[in-house]
């Protein structure tokens, strides 16, 4: 079992069409999910990299939402595509992508 050095958790949630909260599941994660596990395969970074799917992580309206421990970082609006930059700038190389960093009011 690896431990890795950085840890991300992606909410993942779904909930019934028209519910007022929304949902990530609704909003794309699973395609963030999917870009991950790809960029992580490419890299073949499992000794750097986790990457698990999570319920609801609070502010659902900001959507799709990962958290990325150790450094208590919240992203909020990933897409797919936002993906690489988030793997090789901060999962990889440990700098935040301050672009989609959630405000300080959300985490
Ligand atoms: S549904 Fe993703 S943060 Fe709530």
């Amino acid at each position: 079992m690896h431990h890795p050095t950085r840890q991300v958790f992606v909410c993942n949630q779904q909930r019934p069409p028209g519910h007022p909260r929304g949902s990530c599941a609704a909003r794309g994660a699973p395609a963030v999910l999917q870009a991950l596990w790809g960029e992580l395969q490419k890299r073949q970074a499992f000794e750097q990299v986790g990457i698990t799917y999570s319920g609801c992580l609070g502010p659902c309206e900001g959507g799709v939402n990962l958290v990325v421990y150790p450094e208590n970082v919240l992203y909020q609006g990933v897409t797919a595509g936002d993906v690489p930059e988030i793997f090789d700038q901060h999962l990889v190389g440990g700098t935040p992508v301050e672009r989609l960093r959630a405000p300080a009011s959300t985490w």
